[in-house]
Formats: structure tokens, sequence, C-alpha cells
């Protein structure tokens, strides 16, 4: 039996023992009453009665431990060439002293403040401080537009706002705070305060409302204040990271402190293989769950030094810049998505670029956020020669699902697999019914209930959503909305998503939510939004209208107030760039609307007549439609 076969059975033995086993290896300030307390949430509550604190454990412990002096976070920043490294006990010094100034900003254990910062030290430091007296952070992507965020503050309802003043895209500055302000002019809740870090590329204007950061810090240096660790609740959350649903109104998914410091610690030594000391990198971003895991709490947790990366993976310079992080840093693991290898092999087809650099402390590649293509996979490993290993998981769990756990010794890898379940998933392949099918046949895939520590407990002051969303389709399941199978080696394909949800570029989006913004267009009658396949990004979304009677204006002047109208309302991450204006959309008799066989179009896939369908004659018109547009037409059979 392999060391993982044997972990993943002691953990079905005693499930309980096995995580309250991996909890001594967090400094609580009170432990547990319960491992696990299923008497208030559906899901069950980890740890019940401890208290803790989750920047202690990610800073002062280490400090206190002997690894003061260890470097703790690198920034490296090619679009301002520019780059520091924070010892532990500096992060810990700069953490202590923002915590003060939100502490004098009048906020408490408890409240929220939203965090809208690019990949800068500053926005690590703020999730810290937060973390530090109890303040419940959420951070918001800096893709995301005004109305994304005046979305995100009326459901969190921040007490601040904490903000750069801009973030920088390749060719241009991007302003943040005109994008706080309409944020807020457009919210119900309106918040306190705005603390707001001026970055020399882009000044902000500043209003009653806004604090200047630096002039804050100065302050409360000079004065000596610095912010204890405040002991929270091991249930309390520790943030909210919103994610797309299946509307235009995001999931406010909660995580709490304790047993996501009990699973991220755990992950970091099992499933990554690194220790304490080791230089890790997670190529994301703070706005998505991987930067929260794996570039913040997860790597601090476990005492190694992380890696925060203001760039890209092409273009800040070339396609050699991770190459070049690799060997300035000896980094040992380095985790992204898919979508920037496909990228870098776009531009440097044969890898000449490796060859480049010195990558002798780099041992292993993580891939995860959207499918790992078997060619991408197998391009990673011809070129840089380590184990290059694909692993599944969601914002909803914050930690692998799946993975092959470097630190338990690695399974034969297979392409196009994340590989097997980890200690905490019962992962079950289940028909509509809910009857698990058998091997090699796709199915919804649902992990048996409770979840494990990490995982969410509810969504933010929305349990009858959560248990709407994630619980009632399988009556003692967690749904994860993905399809797929399992081999019969017990190995897991993740196919597809199971709803609207579409991944461009590793970064997850609602159609439902496109949809919305193009529907409220004065001359729009109907819409639909699809993903379409797409070499770099994976996907794409591709938008179709119907006007309204009447709307007489050209259809190529309505097509880019669309396209500029979801840029507007949801953000350049949507990579909304065509709508098609079309008669009429394909439908069945009761009135649904045909979106996968419309997909299946775009995408030149075999696909079949639809028995309900209404008018098939539709179908003929969407496909000379695309076809115009230089989208493959489908062969119907
Ligand atoms: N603030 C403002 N705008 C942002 C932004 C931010 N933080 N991040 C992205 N954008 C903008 C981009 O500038 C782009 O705008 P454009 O339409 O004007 O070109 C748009 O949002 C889409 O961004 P992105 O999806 O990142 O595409 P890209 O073409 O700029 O880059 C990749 C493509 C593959 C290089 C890029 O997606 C990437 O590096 N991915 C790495 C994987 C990753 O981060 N995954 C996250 C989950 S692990
Ligand atoms: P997010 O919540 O943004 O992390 O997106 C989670 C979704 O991304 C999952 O539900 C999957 O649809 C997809 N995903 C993430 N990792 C993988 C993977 N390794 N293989 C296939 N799909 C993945």
């Amino acid at each position: 039996m392999s060391e993982y076969h044997e972990t993943y059975e002691a953990w079905r033995r005693d499930p309980e023992g096995f995580w309250a086993d991996q909890a001594k290896e967090i400094s609580w300030d009170k432990e547990w009453d319960t491992v696990l307390d299923t008497s208030t949430y559906p899901n069950g509550q980890w740890f019940a009665g401890a208290m803790c604190n989750t920047a202690y454990n990610c800073l002062d412990r280490h400090v206190d431990g002997g690894r003061g002096d260890q470097p703790a976070l690198i920034y490296d920043s090619p679009v301002t060439g520019s780059s520091k490294t924070y010892t532990y006990a500096e992060l810990r010094d700069e953490v202590a002293t923002l915590a003060a100034v939100l502490e004098d900003m009048g906020l408490s254990a408890g409240d929220r403040a939203i965090i809208y910062m690019p990949m800068i030290p500053e926005a690590a430091m703020a999730m810290l401080a937060c973390a530090r007296i109890g303040v419940i952070h959420s951070v918001v992507f800096g893709g995301f537009a005004a109305h994304e965020l005046a979305t995100r503050i009326d459901d969190a309802k921040p007490k601040a706002i904490l903000l750069a003043s801009c973030g920088i895209e390749p060719g241009r500055v991007v302003a943040y705070k005109p994008l706080v302000d309409e944020a807020i002019a457009q919210a119900g809740h309106k918040p306190d305060r705005c603390l707001v870090l001026q970055r020399e590329m882009e000044q902000a204007e500043m209003t009653a409302r806004d604090l200047d950061w630096a002039a804050c810090i100065d302050t409360a240096r000079t004065s000596l204040r610095k912010a204890d660790c405040v002991s929270v609740k091991a249930t309390d959350p520790l943030y909210i990271l919103y994610t797309s649903g299946t509307t235009g109104q995001p999931k406010g998914v909660v995580r709490d402190n304790g047993g996501h410091m009990v699973a991220l610690n755990w992950s970091m030594k099992a499933v990554y293989g690194v220790d304490a000391g080791d230089v890790f990198w997670a190529a994301s971003d703070v706005g998505w769950v991987v930067g929260h895991s794996y570039i913040v709490y997860g790597p601090l947790l476990a005492g190694c030094t992380t890696v925060l990366y203001e760039g890209k993976p092409v273009g800040t310079p070339d396609a050699g810049a991770f190459w070049r992080m690799i060997s300035d840093y000896d980094v040992r693991v380095l985790f992204t998505a898919p979508t920037a290898f496909r990228a870098i092999k776009q531009q440097d087809p044969d890898g000449d670029l490796v060859g480049k650099y010195d990558l002798s402390a780099f041992k292993m590649l993580f891939l995860a956020g959207e499918r790992a293509d078997p060619p991408t996979v197998q391009w990673a490993e011809d070129r840089l020669g380590v184990p290059v290993i694909d692993h599944w998981w969601q914002t909803e769990t914050g930690w692998a699902i799946a993975a092959n756990p470097a630190g338990l010794g690695l399974l034969p890898v297979k392409h196009g697999s994340p590989t097997v379940p980890m200690p905490g998933y019962d992962v079950h392949v289940l028909d509509d019914a809910g009857h698990e099918v058998a091997s090699g046949e796709t199915g919804s895939i649902a992990v048996k209930l409770p979840l494990p520590p990490g995982c969410l407990p509810t969504l933010w002051e929305n349990d009858a959503r959560f248990r709407e969303a994630y619980l009632d389709e399988f009556p003692g399941y967690y749904k994860t909305a993905d399809a797929g199978f399992r081999d019969e080696d017990g190995y897991l394909f993740i196919m597809a998503r199971t709803d609207d949800i579409i991944n461009v570029a590793g970064h997850r989006l609602s159609t439902g939510g496109m949809e919305e913004v193009l529907a409220a267009h004065k001359d729009v009658a109907e819409c639909a939004v699809i993903g379409v396949a797409d070499d770099l990004k994976g996907q794409l979304p591709l938008g179709f209208v119907v006007l309204k009677a009447g709307a007489d204006r050209a259809a190529d002047e309505i097509e880019r107030e669309c396209v500029a109208l979801v840029r507007h309302e949801i953000g350049p991450v949507a990579a909304f760039k065509t709508v098609v204006v079309v008669k009429r959309l394909p439908k069945t008799r009761s009135g649904k609307i045909l979106r996968g066989t419309m997909s299946k179009i775009c995408d030149n896939e075999e696909w079949k007549m639809p028995a309900t369908i209404d008018d098939p004659a539709i179908l003929d018109e969407i496909t000379a439609a695309v076809t115009e547009r230089g989208y493959a037409s489908g062969r119907n059979q």
C-alpha cells in the first residue's frame, strides 16, 4: 500500500482523530471542545470551542520559534521594476502596525473590510492585519468593475475599504480609486472609511472619507502603536471570498479560522511536499482563492517563504519570466493555472528560454484552476524535467479535493486526471437520481458530508442559499457542480461544469451574470451567453442577442455597446469580446434556450438535434451566424 492509501485509510477509519492529530501543528489559545460539531451548520463546524488567531500562526509563532530572520515574503514586480523581501520579523511588524491603524479607524473583531488591491505586499499585509484583530476581510479581484464591487459591498457591509490607487496591467495603469468611489456611490451600504495606498504611477484624489495609508502608518510607527493578536473562535469567519454563482449575485464563501489553518498547514507538506524554509510560489492573484490559500495563508502557516509576483507569465518582459523568478529565488514549487503555460508555450514553443536559467532548486509544478489539458502537461514535463501535477479544487473547498500528494509519495501521473481524492473528501460520481455510476461513466461529482476542515461552513449570512446551491440536489452530499468520472484505478477525471459557470484563463465566471447585463441593454429582447473553446484561455464567453421589435440601429453598433456594457458592469476579466445579433434563439418547446447545443456548434463538436426543439431551422441560422464570425460550424448527426 502506498503512503497515500495508508493515509487515506487512516482518515477513513477515524476522520475526527485524523484532523485532531493534524491540529497539533497549530498553536491554539484554547483547545476545542468538539472536533466536529454537527449541531449548528448542516455541514458541521470544525474545532468548535477552540480559540486561536490565524495571523499569530502565520507570523508571530515563527518569529517566536526562531524564524524571525528567514524571508517570509518575496515581492517581485517586473511591471514596476522593483522587488523587496520581508523577513518573518519584518512582516509581523508591518502587519501589527497596519492592524493598529485599522483599530484606530474603529475596526474590531467581527467587522468586515473589503480589500481592493493589486499584487503588492500591502495586499497580503492587509489580509493578515485584518486576521490579527479578528476583522473579516473580503478581497475583490482588481479586474472586476465597480458594479461587481458594489454588489459585494452591499452583501458584506464593510466598515472600511482598503485600496491602492492603481493596479498595473501591461500597457496601462488601472486607476482603482474611481472604481471604488463609483462602487460606493452605487451601493446601498456605505463604508465609514477608505484607507488609500498611493502608488507613484497614479495619485488618487482623496475625499473626506479617505485616509492616506502611508501617513497613518507613519503616525502609528511614531507612537510605537502595534496591535496584539485578538483571540477569535476557531469557527469565526476569517474571510469572505465572493465567487461566481449562477446569477449576477456572487456567492459569499465563508472561511473559518481553525479548520482552515489545520487543512492548509497539512496540505503544504502532504500535497505540495514542502517544509518550513522552502520557497513556494503560487503565480495567481490575492483576489482568487489560490492567492488566499497559497500566496498568503498556506505557505506562511507552514513557515515557508512565499512569493508575490506582480507580473504576467508572458510580456513582462517575455515568456522566460517564470524561469527568471524560479532561478532568482530558488523556488522549489510553482503553482499556477494551465492557461499560464499555454501562454508561455504559444510564445516560446520549443521552450528555448528555459535553458537560459538555473532551475536546479525547482522540484515540482502544480496546476489547478481549470482542466490541465494533456498537451500542456506534456509540454511542461518535457521542457522542465520535473513532475507536473494537476490538482482539482474550488473556491468553496479552499484546498485540493483531488491531487497527487507529493508529500505522501507521488502516484503514477495520468494526463488529464487530477489523480485521487485527498483525505477528508469521500468523493462519489452520481447519476441524476443520486445513484453511484460505474467506473468510466460520467456523472455529477459530489462529496459525502461532512466536508473536511477548511471547506466553507456556509455562505455569508445566507444559509438558505448554501443549502439550495450545494446540499439540496443530492441529500447527504456536497454538490461540486463539476461533472466527470472515476477510472478503474480510482483516478478522477474532471471534465465540465454542470451549471452555467465557464472558466476563462483560470477565472471563474457566470454566463448567467453576463446575460443579466446584456438583458439590461435597451435594445435587447432576449439573450444567451455560452462558453466556447479557446486555445489560450481554455474558454471564452460568446454572446447572442435578439433585438426588440423596432430596434432599427445597425447590428454592429449594438454589438459594440453590448461588449462595452459587460466590460463596464462586470469588468475586463470577463474577456467578453464577441456578441452576435441573431433573429431568434433556439429553444425547447417549453422555452428553455439550448445553450449546450449552441456551444457544440461553435466548438465544431458533433451534436444531436434535441428531440424537444421548437423550431430546428433556428439552429441553421445560428450555425450560419457563428460561421461568419470564424467559429467552426458543427456537423449534425
Ligand atoms: N486589474 C485590472 N484589470 C485586470 C486585472 C487586474 N488585476 N487582471 C486582468 N485584468 C484585465 C487584463 O488586462 C485584460 O484586459 P484587456 O481586455 O484590456 O486585455 C482582461 O482583464 C483579461 O485578463 P486575463 O484573463 O488575465 O487575460 P490576459 O490576456 O491579460 O492574460 C494570461 C492571459 C493567460 C497571461 C493570464 O490570464 C494569466 O497570467 N493567467 C495566469 C493564471 C492565473 O492567474 N489564474 C488565476 C487562478 S489560479
Ligand atoms: P474556482 O472556484 O475559481 O477555483 O474554480 C473552481 C472550478 O474550476 C472547479 O469547480 C472546476 O470546474 C475548475 N477546476 C479547478 N481545478 C480544476 C482541475 N484541476 N481540473 C478540472 N477543472 C478544474
